[in-house]
């Protein structure tokens, strides 16, 4: 048995690999491009794990996603590849046109044809599990309730537009052709392996270089964090436990604004790790002009899959901020490396299982 996870070089990727092997015997086959965000130092410590299998690999290379599928035989398949960065998005759409839709489109494609050819029984246990995110659904008001999976879908950037569009094919392949398929949308996630260009990681890594620590328009927006574990844990259990064709928020009931945020990972490191002068990092902030088409507020009820599938967090927000701040503090090869670049000469020197 085996199940292929594609993405597993990026940051909820590589913790979803690590946190599966260190639990499963199952093999795990893991696609991934190698984009700027992917990177095989997040996975290191299992690259020689007989269990796991890498290929660098597009999801939208039919041929080769064919041959994958028909050489490993999955039993789940679970998409976390994808252009992740809204700023990105904003910047440069048309590479999430392709990635989000396009490629995400491919690979359920050939997974639809590798399961049409599966025997009975395996076509029964087989699942497609589509990770998505809470943007989707746009942005909440200071007091409405927050997303619920009935809540309309109102994508308001480049970014959120590409995953609602690969929401709704795989949701279009459950109700046309049986395919089972599975899509969980989670609101923000922080942790180890996340790249440094998006808020949590930026604000340590700015403010131990010393530079400012950029706080889009009046700081006052609001997402709903969760630790990368929980969000991992729970998608094992929509994998083991959910029907076809279900779909589960998974959320943290953990609502704080973006300088609230700032403030804490400030405080944190000023306890764990003091700037030479004992200045406060707090002293960084700098309030920049806003991201356009900023969206206010994301909330998630989760109330679904707790109630469903048994699935609670574990970290409180306190607990699982001072772990990642921590990690990063323990990482800062990690860090020196993607801002010099050099973990893409690491790559080319360390890893030949290039197809
Ligand atoms: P990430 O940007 O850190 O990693 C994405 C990974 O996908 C990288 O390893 C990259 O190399 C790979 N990839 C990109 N294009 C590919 C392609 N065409 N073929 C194969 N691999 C490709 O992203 P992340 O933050 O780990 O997010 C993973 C998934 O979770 C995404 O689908 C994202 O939309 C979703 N999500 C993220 C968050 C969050 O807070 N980060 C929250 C909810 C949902
Ligand atoms: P980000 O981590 O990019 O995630 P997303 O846009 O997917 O929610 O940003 C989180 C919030 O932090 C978002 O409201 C934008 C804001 N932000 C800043 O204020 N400054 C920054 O430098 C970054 C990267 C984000």
């Amino acid at each position: 048995m085996a199940i292929i996870v594609s993405g597993g070089a990026g940051f909820i990727g590589s913790n979803f690999v690590l946190n599966w092997l260190s639990k499963s015997n199952e093999m795990l086959i893991n696609i991934d491009k190698l984009t700027y965000a992917g990177n095989l130092k997040n996975i290191k410590s299992i690259l020689h794990n007989p269990n796991h299998i890498f290929i660098e690999a597009c999801i939208g290379n039919e041929e080769l996603i064919g041959d994958i599928l028909n050489k490993y035989k999955p039993r789940a398949i679970i998409n976390f590849a994808a252009e992740t960065h809204v700023d990105r998005s904003i910047a440069g759409p048309k590479l999430f046109m392709e990635t989000n839709i396009v490629s995400t489109f491919n690979f359920l494609n050939c997974a639809h044809i590798y399961w049409k050819n599966l025997d009975f029984n395996q076509q029964n246990t087989f699942r497609f599990l589509h990770i998505s995110t809470d943007e989707v659904y746009g942005s909440l008001a200071e007091f409405d309730l927050p997303f619920t999976e009935f809540s309309q879908y109102k994508p308001n950037s480049p970014y959120s537009a590409t995953k609602a569009a690969s929401d709704h094919l795989v949701r279009s392949y459950y109700h046309t052709y049986g395919f089972p398929t599975l899509t969980t949308n989670c609101s923000n996630n922080y942790g180890p392996n996340q790249f440094p260009e998006k808020l949590i990681p930026l604000v340590i890594t700015h403010a131990l270089n010393g530079k400012s620590l950029p706080i889009y328009g009046d700081g006052l927006q609001v997402r709903d964090w969760l630790y990368v574990e929980d969000h991992c844990d729970a998608i094992s259990v929509v994998l083991e436990k959910a029907a076809p064709g279900e779909v589960f928020n998974i959320g943290g009931w953990n609502e704080k604004s973006n300088i609230e945020i700032v403030r804490i990972v400030c405080a944190i490191l000023d306890e764990l790790s003091p700037n030479k002068n004992k200045i406060p990092y707090e002293k960084q902030i700098t309030y920049v002009k806003d991201r356009p088409g900023h969206d206010r507020r994301y909330a998630i009820n989760a109330t679904k899959i707790m109630s469903d599938l048994g699935w609670k967090p574990k970290e409180t927000f306190e607990s699982g901020i001072r772990k990642t701040i921590l990690w990063y503090l323990n990482n800062q090869d990690w860090i020196h490396d993607i801002q010099s670049g050099n973990y893409m000469d690491w790559m080319q020197q360390n890893y030949s299982h290039r197809q």
